[in-house]
């Protein structure tokens, strides 16, 4: 079998919580390694660079894309993923974060954890237990970042533009959904780490559907420091205007997660929120629509659109495992 290339050690053992925990150098290695790794898989070639690793995936919350990525994934590097639901497992009995942390650790070379319904929990659960894990803790979809999806879209955006995206709008737009109260993980992690990376962010949503005002208050540090444009409007319409990306998805209000039918009651009144071949003819000619889906099809957008030829979600889905085994690779 031929030598597998050297991988740098520069976020070995590092987490990977937040976009925002990595420098721009360490993000760059990533999309690097993730697209090394999907011409790999393409070619047939072999790439077990975790040969006899391990790394337990924690879930609270229902998955399709991650969990398969990352099991899949983990074969493919030649190492085995665990599955947990947490619900069968003795954190449903209070078992602490430390506990979980310092155990595990101790059987394998990662913890990916998914805890994303909850203001407030996932993230502060994941540090909890990063405090006490002498392995990288992943984070599979937390309350304030999705990084592992976030990620993804910047690689296919970066297929599809190239690396230099000065000048290229983003429209991260609110839209209706009537299945279940979305988190606000995406549009948060697509604010603040697209700015970082040259593209023009313009967000928009209802009054009510505000993103945390943390993540809201660093999309614009990251833009001024980036001299990339963040703006905030109330229209979809004036946020697709002239866009080379779209990405409308639906999501919760912060303050009723635990009262989810309430803010599926509000949303009704924003029915109209909706991607449409109307709403696609205000972007430009070679623009591209996004989803980390699942989306609500009908509802946040028609199938002309995410079935059309401006759709790029089923490459997006896609390069959520080259982007997960690279940082797999990197880290563990
Ligand atoms: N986009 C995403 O995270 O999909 P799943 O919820 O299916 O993992």
């Amino acid at each position: 079998m031929a030598k597998l290339p050297k991988l740098p050690n520069i976020v070995r053992g590092k987490d990977y919580i937040e976009t925002k925990d990595w420098s721009i150098k360490e993000i760059e290695l990533a999309l690097r390694t993730a697209g090394d790794l999907k011409k790999m898989f393409k070619q047939g070639k072999s790439h077990r660079y975790l040969p006899d690793k391990t790394i337990f995936l924690f879930f609270f919350d229902k998955s399709t894309r991650t969990r398969n990525s990352f099991e899949a994934g983990a074969t493919q590097l030649g190492a085995h993923a665990h599955f947990i639901a947490a619900e069968t497992s003795q954190v449903a009995h209070g078992e602490s974060p430390k506990d979980m942390g310092i155990i595990l650790s101790s059987y394998g070379h990662a913890i990916a954890i998914r805890h994303d319904l909850v203001p407030g929990e996932g993230n502060t659960y994941m540090r909890q237990v990063a405090e006490y894990a002498n392995v990288p803790v992943l984070n599979m979809q937390c309350d304030i970042d999705h990084p592992f999806q976030t990620l993804a879209d910047l690689m296919t955006i970066r297929e599809e533009f190239g690396k230099n995206l000065r000048g290229k709008k983003i429209a991260v737009s609110w839209a209706y959904a009537p299945s279940y109260a979305k988190p606000m993980s995406v549009p948060q992690g697509l604010i603040t780490l697209m700015p970082r990376f040259g593209l023009d962010v313009v967000l928009a949503h209802p009054p009510e559907y505000k993103l945390m005002e943390s993540e809201v208050e660093y999309a614009k540090k990251a833009a001024k420091e980036n001299s990339t444009k963040f703006e905030i409007v109330d229209s979809m319409d004036e946020a697709f205007e002239g866009a080379h990306i779209v990405y409308p998805k639906s999501w919760g209000i912060e303050s009723l997660f635990h009262t989810p039918e309430k803010a599926l009651e509000i949303s009704k009144k924003y029915k109209h929120w909706v991607c449409d071949e109307k709403k696609m003819k205000l972007t430009k000619k070679d623009s591209i629509y996004m989803h980390c889906l699942p989306a609500d099809r009908g509802y946040e957008v028609t199938d002309a659109v995410i079935d059309g030829p401006h759709s790029r979600v089923f490459p997006e889905a896609e390069n959520r495992l080259h982007t997960c085994k690279a940082i797999m690779a990197l880290t563990m």
